[in-house]
């Protein structure tokens, strides 16, 4: 483990150096364009409301798929019992009986469709926050470019440090960009992928439940209660397994650096201001003249992030993806999804797995 937690770090710094002397041999043309505001008009230099808000949306949504979730399995053991106290307890006639019994199958098919929804949910709104995270912090870049002065124009040796200043930060967002989209990609994946089988498990449990050869008996229904428990407890486990406890965690630490990272661009960009409004305090202003080691901090967060990826998400898994992400990585995710789908809900399900008194419920020989 060790072994191959260096290997990544290492990786990382590889790619870090392949790519830096591209970034050095650009133009940054583009930077002679620092604008100058009048102080009195400081453009805004926070951090915006939206992503907070749409932080806030994220973590919403992962609360309720974790309430929904939470135990599932004592739930639906309680749901779809069949025990004899319950039996001789509910006294009524067997109609209302039967009744019950059905209202509690189409519940139980309710539920998963409700998760389903919730995965969904959860799934659009860490998407939303993470493109959120990615306008934000081209929106503090994009901030550099209008300097709040006293002077009326800058000299020469402030816009050559702006200028190295934007094209690190502008660096520090490509990496940051490409780590935000690795983590989404992930989380979307994964959570599609449970969310394709519950689509699956509810549509089997419709089509059973409006099943005409299905004899409504007290007896059929207790043996489709045990059935229904064992295959819903062995589904969801499989689906969710160790995956959805990986989303969470991937999920959480992503948020954690991201919400750091804004925050020192916040700062970054408010002590720029500062040092262009108050040109008196040129000490404190050093930083601008040694902008690679102002950014060495998020970098090595970035860092870490992947390496936590690479330990959560890829496990082993070819290391390369990040590398030539395009459409075959879409289409591995296809195959991922038949795959698991099909490693979950088994081929000839559920009619193969029928014990044959179950079978006769359904009138299937
Ligand atoms: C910079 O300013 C020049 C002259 O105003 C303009 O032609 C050029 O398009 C600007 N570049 C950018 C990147 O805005
Ligand atoms: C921006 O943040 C500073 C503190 O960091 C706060 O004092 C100020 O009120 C904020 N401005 C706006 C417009 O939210
Ligand atoms: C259990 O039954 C209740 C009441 O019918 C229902 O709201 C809930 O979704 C069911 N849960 C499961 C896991 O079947
Ligand atoms: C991010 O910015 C782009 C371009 O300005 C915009 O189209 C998109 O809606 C924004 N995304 C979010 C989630 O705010």
């Amino acid at each position: 483990m060790k072994n191959r937690f260096s290997k990544e770090l290492i990786l990382t710094i590889a790619i870090l150096q392949f790519v830096t002397p591209i970034k050095l041999s650009q133009q940054y043309s583009e930077g002679e364009n620092f604008s100058i505001t009048d102080r009195h008009k400081i453009p805004d230099d926070n951090i915006s409301y939206m992503f907070y808000k749409s932080a806030q949306d994220a973590n919403e949504a992962k609360n309720k798929l974790q309430n929904v979730l939470r135990n599932f399995v004592e739930i639906v053991q309680k749901n779809l019992t069949t025990s004899v106290i319950l039996k001789s307890f509910y006294n009524e006639l067997h109609v209302e009986r039967s009744q019950q019994k059905f209202q509690k199958l189409s519940d139980h098919t309710e539920f998963f469709k409700i998760v389903s929804h919730d995965l969904k949910e959860f799934s659009l709104k860490s998407e939303i926050f993470l493109q959120t995270s990615k306008n934000e912090s081209n929106a503090f870049l994009m901030k550099l470019r209008r300097i709040p002065t006293r002077q009326r124009t800058l000299s020469s040796h402030d816009k050559l440090q702006l200028t190295n200043y934007f094209a690190e930060m502008e660096f520090f967002n490509i990496m940051l960009f490409e780590i935000i989209d690795e983590g989404l990609e992930y989380i979307t994946n994964a959570l599609n992928i449970i969310r394709m089988i519950f689509d699956k498990y509810t549509d089997i449990q419709q089509q059973n439940l409006q099943y005409q050869n299905f004899i409504f008996d007290n007896w059929c229904y207790n043996r489709y209660f045990e059935f229904l428990q064992k295959w819903s407890i062995q589904i969801y486990t499989c689906a969710t397994n160790s995956r959805l406890e990986a989303v969470y965690n991937v999920f959480a630490m992503t948020e954690i650096a991201i919400k750091h990272i804004i925050r020192q661009q916040e700062f970054k960009v408010q002590r720029i201001f500062n040092c262009f409004l108050f040109p008196g305090c040129n000490i404190k202003c050093n930083f601008l003249r040694y902008a690679e080691n102002d950014f060495q901090e998020l970098f090595t967060i970035v860092q870490d992030l992947q390496t936590y990826y690479d330990i959560q998400i890829n496990r082993g898994r070819v290391k390369s993806r990040r590398i030539e992400r395009s459409e075959e990585i879409l289409h591995l995710n296809d195959l991922e999804v038949i795959d698991s789908t099909e490693q979950c809900i088994p081929y000839g399900f559920p009619e193969n797995y029928m014990l044959s008194n179950l079978k006769l419920c359904f009138n299937i020989y």
